[in-house]
């Protein structure tokens, strides 16, 4: 949208992270390659000072809010910072990736349908932290992944993107991971291309995506 200057608007967008940040690299490496002209990798959150993803940023020069939980006596203290970062940041997206731990209910109303998740699995099968080796050992033949805005409850809000991907015979877990990984870096860049552009629209459990 253009603002009184006639420039483009660009969405500021806080990656939430607590591990190895492969798609917190994957959105950033979009941005700069200038496949996300809508949006500013503005900030990286992290819980964890020794996550790899903490040196990822540094090494990208990307602003890194790390709050530990351990330093603060609620969550509710502990969201409060967090949600000081965003403003002072005026962050329009969170983008959740690797993130481990659960917003609270007030958390997820102050950002409505501003929070967005990838999760390595078809929604609703497999939620929580072990979804890739929880398909792998249940045996199915398709998995995938999901990107789908935050709502109260875990691994459950409105779906926007889907990847299936068929599990042969020839998969360790280590392959499944992989292939994964690979898609995940491919369908968040995408799914966050179309939320800066206004392109989707949420009608209860569903998201419709506009073409244009
Ligand atoms: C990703 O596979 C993401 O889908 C998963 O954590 C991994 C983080 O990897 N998220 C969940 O399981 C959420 N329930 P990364 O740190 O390399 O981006």
């Amino acid at each position: 949208m253009p603002d009184e200057d006639n420039k483009i608007m660009k969405t500021n967008i806080a990656v939430f992270a607590s591990g190895r940040g492969s798609n917190f690299l994957a959105l950033a490496k979009a941005v700069k390659g200038g496949r996300l002209k809508n949006a500013v990798l503005s900030l990286l959150v992290c819980d964890n000072p020794h996550a790899p993803v903490v040196f990822k940023a540094k090494k990208l020069k990307i602003k890194t809010a790390l709050v530990r939980p351990d330093i603060f006596s609620t969550k509710e203290a502990f969201e409060e910072r967090v949600i000081k970062h965003l403003k002072e940041n005026k962050i329009g997206l969170i983008a959740l990736a690797g993130f481990m731990r659960i917003l609270s209910p007030r958390f997820v109303t102050a950002y409505k349908n501003k929070i967005i998740n990838i999760h390595p699995s078809l929604l609703p099968s497999f939620k929580g932290a072990n979804a890739i080796k929880d398909a792998f050992d249940y045996g199915v033949k398709v998995t995938g992944v999901t990107v789908h805005f935050v709502d109260e409850e875990m691994d459950h809000g409105p779906i926007i993107l889907q990847r299936e991907i068929k599990i042969t015979d020839k998969d360790t877990l280590e392959s499944l991971e992989e292939r994964i990984h690979k898609i995940e870096h491919k369908l968040y860049p995408k799914t966050i291309g179309s939320f800066v552009k206004g392109k989707l629209k949420i009608k209860g459990r569903k998201v419709l995506v506009k073409i244009r």
